[in-house]
């Protein structure tokens, strides 16, 4: 009976825990790309979390107009055009659509935020950021 109850805590340790952390990194589906534009790509990653800091700034201090601007100069359809369009033709077809999910999600915030209408925005905000969090829980470099 005692081997039988360890037993079945390792197997629950192993579906719960074990799995899931050995899954988790070989999930995500591993994109090439040429050591300069990986350095491309960074940047403008960070650029895009520098926005995301200031628009969550501008909503609290209630500067929709602000937010809207941000969001459409660094997240938007805008961003999609010279060397991202490089790093575009190497992306896989679901990383591609997160890719215009994101612009596209970017522009609705950015619309809603003009209307002065601050829960509306957050709640548009939040497709914002599903859209950064789906990529990254599925691609990597
Ligand atoms: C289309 C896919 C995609 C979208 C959308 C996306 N990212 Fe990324 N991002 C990536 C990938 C892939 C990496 C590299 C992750 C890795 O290799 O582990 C990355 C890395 C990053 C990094 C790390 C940069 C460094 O210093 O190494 C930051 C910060 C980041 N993203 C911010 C964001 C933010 C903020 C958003 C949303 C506003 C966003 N990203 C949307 C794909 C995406």
């Amino acid at each position: 009976m005692q081997r039988i109850r360890n037993c079945c805590t390792t197997l629950i340790f192993f579906l719960l825990v074990a799995m899931p952390i050995t899954f988790a990194h070989n999930e995500k589906t591993k994109v090439e790309l040429p050591q300069k534009l990986k350095q491309y790509v960074i940047e403008s990653m960070r650029q895009k979390l520098a926005a995301f800091d200031e628009i969550m700034d501008s909503l609290a201090q209630d500067n929709l107009h602000h937010a809207s601007q941000v969001a459409e100069q660094y997240l938007g359809p805008s961003t999609q055009t010279g060397t991202h369009t490089v790093f575009q033709s190497y992306m896989p077809a679901g990383m591609r659509h997160l890719d215009d999910t994101l612009a596209a999600a970017a522009t609705h915030f950015s619309e809603v935020a003009q209307t002065g209408d601050t829960i509306g925005a957050l709640s548009a905000f939040k497709h914002v950021s599903s859209s950064c969090i789906l990529c990254h829980s599925a691609y990597r470099f």
